[in-house]
């Protein structure tokens, strides 16, 4: 078996490693495991590692895990953790104190050709584009050509294929996408950097792609078991302050907290947004507000918070609601308000990547869910997950420029996702869900707030009260509900 096993992969130019052979033989079926080695052409390593066979391995359950709302518990005989030992967690990258932006149209610039070369190098790896090519040097060759760009513009042409309008650092080019079955749900998003593998028209004006080539995560990004027991909880959208935050449901989550084991294991619990409901964040928003200084919010929330048990690291970031600047990337908040808080508690910016116990989480409010959801058919309000699978292709959280997403002109794009992260959390659209894309764990966090006024008019429904949890060891999710 082990020797028909290598035979496939060399035959396909793939070097095994020893370990990873070794590894492969252990695998209850190793020959599915081979297969999606085999499946996987962007990503394929060309050296194989024992920790490609743990990734690849792992994404068996990537088809058998569909989104859900709930899951069961862990089993109880996980490692025992230790509450005493300090909390292992590092930012990896935030705004917070590194913001450069002026605002000038110069920085833009430089935020879109910052963008431009982060997401062309991980395209460049691809096996598709060998031999990327600039657009000006394209328009000369006139042959087949590999491009990548930045999209400007997409129409639909009267006979229902769609142009786009990319550009690079040198030009500009029209790409005709052809419509066909394989083309439904495309989905194009303004400002994403994209590569085309395609050949010029026979009059040279624009290019008729064959391929468009998103530069996605690999195949293997699973996590693999790492011995740690911690477990870590996500607690979006708390919005204090408003009158429908929800005071039933959450004394019953901070009751659960001091009662049931499993709390026990909580380490970390992560606040992607949204801690309070603000002011003046939409007209009339006044009339829906038990308290209306954006101060006295914070000050209750630093009251209610004290009630989480101190075993627990608490880390909190901005949302569209809170009181920071809007434009993404928010920092975190004002020293004066984190100031009303207990000092252990962690203040981080939107978005941000953490280290926490060796797994690198990515928790990003998720504003730009709204443009992703307008721009890309078959995306709803419902079904955030799907949206966050969007980003995680086009490596990118909010790449739209000019509509409902405010970006800051920052000389370095903080929204690429030039990390794979293990663990990826959003909030935002107030329902709860967990998935998972390539082996990476998707997040939706919930909500403290019932059906605002807003939401009942544009006919969205919210998942309240309901606290998805992840054991950083093992990565297994499940969902705790509090709305009941
Ligand atoms: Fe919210």
């Amino acid at each position: 078996m082990k020797k028909r096993i290598l035979q496939l992969l060399t035959e396909k130019g793939i070097l095994v490693d020893p370990e990873a052979a070794e590894a492969l033989s252990r695998l209850q079926d190793p020959m599915a495991c081979v297969d999606r080695i085999l499946k996987d052409a962007e990503n394929q390593p060309l050296i194989l590692s024992r920790e490609d066979v743990d990734g690849y391995a792992g994404c068996a359950a990537e088809q058998q895990a569909p989104s859900q709302e709930s899951a069961p518990r862990p089993a109880p005989e996980r490692p025992k953790v230790d509450k005493t030992a300090p909390p292992s967690i590092r930012i990896i990258k935030d705004i917070t104190g590194n913001s450069t932006c002026v605002g000038d149209i110069q920085d833009f610039t430089k935020l879109f050709n910052d963008r431009y070369t982060s997401i062309k190098r991980i395209l460049a790896k691809r096996r598709e584009l060998a031999g990327i090519i600039p657009i000006s040097k394209a328009k000369k060759v006139r042959r087949e050509v590999k491009l990548v760009g930045i999209l400007n513009e997409t129409r639909t042409t009267k006979n229902g294929h769609t142009l786009l309008e990319i550009e690079d650092e040198t030009d500009k080019v029209q790409v005709l996408v052809m419509k066909g079955p394989k083309r439904a749900g495309e989905g194009f998003i303004k400002d994403e950097v994209l590569g085309i593998a395609g050949s010029f028209s026979k009059d040279g004006e624009i290019v008729i792609a064959k391929e468009i080539i998103r530069p996605d995560v690999p195949m293997n990004s699973a996590m693999t078991p790492n011995g740690s027991g911690a477990v870590m909880a996500f607690v979006s959208d708390i919005h204090v302050g408003s009158d429908t935050f929800l005071p039933e449901e959450w004394k019953r989550f901070m009751e659960w907290l001091r009662k049931d084991p499993v709390a026990e294991d909580i380490r970390y619990m992560m606040m992607p947004g949204d801690l309070v409901d603000g002011i003046g964040i939409y007209p009339g928003q006044e009339d829906e507000l038990l308290i209306e200084d954006v101060f006295a919010q914070y000050a209750e929330l630093a009251e209610m918070v004290k009630a989480i048990p101190d075993w627990i690291k608490i880390i909190m970031m901005p949302g569209n609601h809170d009181a920071v600047r809007l434009a993404e990337p928010q920092p975190a908040l004002a020293k004066e308000v984190q100031a009303m808080f207990d000092s252990n508690i962690m203040f981080v910016g939107n978005p941000c990547y953490l280290d926490v116990e060796g797994r690198v989480v990515l928790a990003y409010h998720g504003r730009s869910m709204d443009d992703y959801i307008k721009n890309i058919s078959g995306l709803d309000y419902a079904h955030p997950l799907e949206a966050m699978r969007e980003m995680l292709r086009r490596r990118h959280l909010a790449p739209v420029y000019g509509e409902r997403t405010a970006l800051a002109p920052e000389k370095k794009d903080y929204l690429v996702i030039d990390q794979v992260p293990n663990i990826f959390v959003t909030g935002h659209v107030h329902k709860c869900g967990i998935a998972e894309y390539r082996g990476i764990k998707l997040i939706n966090a919930s909500a403290w707030q019932s059906q605002t006024e807003f939401q009942r008019m544009h006919n969205q429904v919210p998942d309240p009260a309901k606290v998805p949890m992840i054991d950083l060891g093992s990565g297994e999710m499940w969902v705790e509900d509090f709305s009941h």
